[in-house]
């Protein structure tokens, strides 16, 4: 038995075999990397169209890469939480397991994770406009100006700017893993960014349970089957505790 979760909730957390997880930024919040919306969030204090675009890189790539060369130091400076490891864990536990994240932060793979679908990039690659050589992390200190390819390209970080495409395969494996899961985690996101807000729906839609754990309410908690509140670090933890307790009363 458990406070935290519903009976239902524990029983198909033991039993499903094909689970999907779609993150965001709270998930990482415990590590100490802020989140875009809420009280403290960066675009509170940041404009997006300002520093997240295309156009803005354009005009001003040194400001952008100031931007995100912070980030990157803020993000190499924290560790994974209790919340990222519990995720490894599910991972193993289940037959099929699909971690869809929209953190740009590279903190589920540093924290084990291995099947992830990152919708929005990683902070910690880059990729030149002109040729799409790839580097695997640009030496913040090295570049005082904005970085430039051997091509003479300029060179952007690898994520998903405001007015871009997903990666095509990421978002296509991503719908395809929420369509077929019997059991849906929407952990730490608002669920107000699209596509990946999404996801949740479409997989209720097609016969997920589908759960949030949040320690606030969001556009998604009225349609989803159940809401866990509270924050992740504290909650998965208790999740994998409650399923390995359950498997134990089987025994
Ligand atoms: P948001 O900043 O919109 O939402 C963070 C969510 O995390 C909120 O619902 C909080 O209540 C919740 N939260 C805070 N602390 C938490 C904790 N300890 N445990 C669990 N939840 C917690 O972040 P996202 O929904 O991820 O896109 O934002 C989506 C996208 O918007 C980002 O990927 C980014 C941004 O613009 C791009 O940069 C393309």
């Amino acid at each position: 038995m458990s406070d935290l979760f519903s009976e239902k909730l524990l029983t198909l957390a033991r039993q499903a075999r094909r689970v999907a997880v779609l993150t965001g930024a709270g998930v990482s919040a415990e590590s100490g990397v802020p989140t875009f919306r809420g009280e403290n969030g960066i675009w509170r204090k940041m404009d997006p169209q300002e520093l997240a675009s295309l156009t803005a890189f354009m005009r001003n790539p040194e400001l952008v890469w100031e931007w995100y060369n912070y980030r990157k130091k803020v993000v190499n400076e924290v560790q994974p939480n209790p919340g990222h490891f519990a995720l490894v864990m599910m991972e193993k536990y289940y037959a099929n397991f699909t971690l869809i994240t929209q953190n740009v932060d590279d903190l589920h793979r540093r924290a084990g994770s291995e099947n992830i679908l990152e919708l929005h990039g990683n902070i910690t690659r880059s990729y030149c406009l002109n040729c799409k050589t790839y580097y695997s992390d640009i030496k913040v200190t090295e570049f005082p100006q904005a970085p430039r390819c051997q091509c003479g390209g300029l060179i952007r970080p690898d994520v998903v700017w405001f007015g871009e495409m997903l990666p095509q395969r990421e978002i296509k494996l991503a719908a395809e893993a929420a369509r077929k899961s019997e059991l849906f985690f929407s952990i730490g996101t608002t669920a107000e960014v699209q596509p990946a807000g999404s996801l949740p729906i479409e997989a209720l839609e097609n016969g997920a349970y589908v759960v949030e754990i949040n320690p606030d309410p969001t556009v998604i908690s009225d349609h989803v089957h159940e809401c866990v509140r509270g924050k992740s670090g504290v909650i998965l933890p208790k999740l994998i505790d409650a399923i390995q307790l359950e498997r134990n009363d089987l025994k």
